[in-house]
C-alpha cells in the first residue's frame, strides 16, 4: 500500500546520540510510519560535522558536511534538526523555513533564547516548527499544554525537567552522600557532562522553564527571564534536615500565575512533602505536575533524555508535520495574545527554610524572632538541636517575599550570636516539622 503513497522527503542536521536513533526508526518502521503519515516517509539527507565517523546500519551516501545545502535543497520538505546549540543551527532553521520547509526540533536553548524570531518566520512563511522533544524528552507534556488543555486555564506547571540533577539528588537522598561524590558517579555513568554547569546550575532546566510558562501562559517567555539556582550548594546536612522533616529536595522548575495575572518563572532547589506525587521521581527521570482550574491536577512521568525516548518524540512531531503537509494545512501553534509580565523574583513570595548555627544561651531565640519579626517575616515552626556550647536552628516560615527574605537573612547574618547562616532553600508545600 505504502508504494502508492506520495514520498516526502526528510533532512536532518546532526547524527548523534538522538540523530543516530531517529535515523534507525526512520528506517526500521518506514512502513508504519508512513501509513500513520499519508506519505512514504524518506531520510534523503543528513548534514554532520564528520563524515568519517561510523554510522552503523546507514547509507554513507546519505551523509554531507555541507548543511546549507540540506535546507536549500528543493526536493525536502521536513527538516529534523537534532544538531544543538544556538548557530549555526539557528540560521540553518530559518533558511529552512524560508526555503518553505516545516521543522522539527529539539533545540530547547535555541527556543528558549530565539523562539520569537523562529515562531515568527514559520507563521509567516506557513509552515510548521514543532518541538515536543526539547523538553522532558519522551513525555509529551507540550502538545499537552498546547492542544489538550488549550480549553483550560493553566494556573501552575511544577515540574522536574533534568535528569542529572534528579540522579543526583536522589542518589544524596537515599545514599547520604555528598554532591561531588554524587556528581562523579554521573559522569562516569554517564548522565552528567564532562563540564556539568548546564546541568547543576539550572540552565538546562531553566531553556525548558522558559518554553513550557510561554504554552502555558500564551506568552513569549526567554530564558533570560526565568530566575535560576543550580543544586551545588546542597548539602548533605540540608539533605538530613529535609529528610528529618518527611521533606525531599528537588530541582523544580516553576512556572506560574500570580494573583495579579503575572507570571513567575523558576527554577532552584526546593522541599517538597514526601506525600508530593514529585517526591517519588527517582533518578534519572522527568515529572511534570501541571495544575488547571477545571482539569485540577495532572503528572506526566518518563525518561527526559537519552537516544530512543527522544527520538520518540521527535517522530511524534515528524508524522504530524507530514501529515500536515499532505493535507495542505498547519497544525495548532503557540500563542502569545496574554502578553503576561513576568515578574521579579524579589516579588515571588514563597515559604523557607533557614538553618543557623547559634549560640546557645537564653535570649537567643527571642533576638532571633525578633529579627524575622523586624522584617514582616513570619515564622512557622522552629526545631533547636542542641550541639555542645551551640545549637542548629532550623526555622521554617510562613509565605514571606524573596526581598522581605534577603533583609531577614542580612540581619541575622550580622548578629553576633549566630555563628552561621547555614543554607535558605526554599519550600514548595506545606512544611511539617
Ligand atoms: N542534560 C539533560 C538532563 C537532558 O540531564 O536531563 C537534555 O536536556
Amino acid at each position: 500500500m505504502n508504494s502508492e503513497l506520495p514520498v516526502l522527503k526528510i533532512g536532518m542536521l546532526g547524527c548523534g546520540v538522538v540523530g543516530a536513533q531517529v535515523a534507525r526508526l526512520l528506517t526500521q518502521d518506514a512502513d508504519e510510519l508512513s501509513t500513520r503519515s499519508l506519505a512514504k516517509l524518506v531520510l534523503a539527507r543528513v548534514a554532520v560535522r564528520d563524515i568519517s565517523a561510523s554510522r552503523e546500519g546507514l547509507d554513507p551516501s546519505l551523509f554531507t558536511t555541507d548543511a546549507n545545502s540540506v535546507v536549500a535543497d528543493p526536493e525536502i520538505d521536513l527538516i529534523i534538526e537534532v544538531m544543538g546549540g544556538i548557530e549555526p543551527a539557528r540560521s540553518l532553521i530559518l533558511l529552512a523555513i524560508e526555503n518553505g520547509k516545516s521543522v522539527v526540533t529539539a533545540n530547547k536553548a535555541l527556543l528558549a533564547n530565539h523562539g520569537d524570531e523562529l515562531y515568527s518566520a514559520a507563521e509567516k512563511k506557513g509552515v510548521d516548527l514543532y518541538y515536543e522533544a526539547a523538553v522532558a524528552g519522551a513525555i509529551p507534556i507540550l502538545r499537552t499544554l498546547r492542544e489538550s488543555l488549550v480549553g483550560d486555564h493553566v494556573t501552575r506547571i511544577m515540574g522536574i525537567v533534568n535528569g542529572t540533577t534528579n540522579f543526583i539528588l536522589t542518589k544524596m537522598d537515599e545514599e547520604g552522600r555528598a554532591f561531588e561524590d554524587v556528581l562523579a558517579q554521573a559522569q562516569s555513568l554517564g548522565y552528567a557532562e564532562a563540564d556539568p554547569t548546564a546541568d547543576v546550575e539550572g540552565f538546562d532546566a531553566a531553556a525548558k522553564a522558559a518554553i513550557l510558562a510561554g504554552l502555558a501562559f500564551h506568552t513569549r517567555v526567554t530564558a533570560d527571564e526565568v530566575y535560576r539556582e543550580g543544586i551545588s550548594g546542597i548539602t548533605p546536612d540540608d539533605v538530613a534536615v529535609a529528610k528529618s522533616m518527611n521533606h525531599v529536595i528537588k530541582l523544580l522548575a516553576i512556572a506560574e500565575l500570580t494573583a495579579e495575572d503575572h507570571i513567575s518563572v523558576r527554577v532552584h532547589p526546593a522541599l517538597i512533602p514526601r506525600t508530593h506525587p514529585l517526591a517519588a521521581v527517582r533518578d534519572a527521570y522527568n515529572a511534570v505536575f501541571v495544575e488547571a482550574e477545571s482539569a485540577g491536577e495532572l503528572m506526566f512521568y518518563g525518561r527526559g533524555a537519552g537516544g530512543a525516548p527522544t527520538a520518540s518524540a521527535i517522530l511524534g512531531d515528524v508524522v504530524a508535520v507530514a501529515r500536515h503537509i499532505m493535507k495542505d494545512s498547519l497544525g495548532p501553534r503557540e500563542s502569545d495574545y496574554a502578553d503576561r509580565d513576568v515578574v521579579r523574583i524579589d516579588e515571588i513570595r514563597t515559604q523557607y527554610l533557614i538553618r543557623l548555627d547559634v549560640a546557645d544561651k537564653s535570649g537567643v531565640l527571642a533576638a532571633i524572632a525578633q529579627a524575622f519579626a523586624s522584617e514582616n517575616v513570619s515564622i512557622q515552626t522552629v526545631r533547636q538541636t542542641g550541639r555542645g556550647g551551640d545549637a542548629e536552628l532550623i526555622v521554617v516560615t510562613h509565605s514571606a517575599t524573596e526581598e522581605a527574605l534577603a533583609s531577614t537573612v542580612k540581619r541575622l547574618a550580622s548578629m553576633d550570636m549566630v555563628r552561621a547562616v547555614e543554607s535558605v532553600i526554599r519550600v514548595e508545600g506545606v512544611a511539617q516539622l
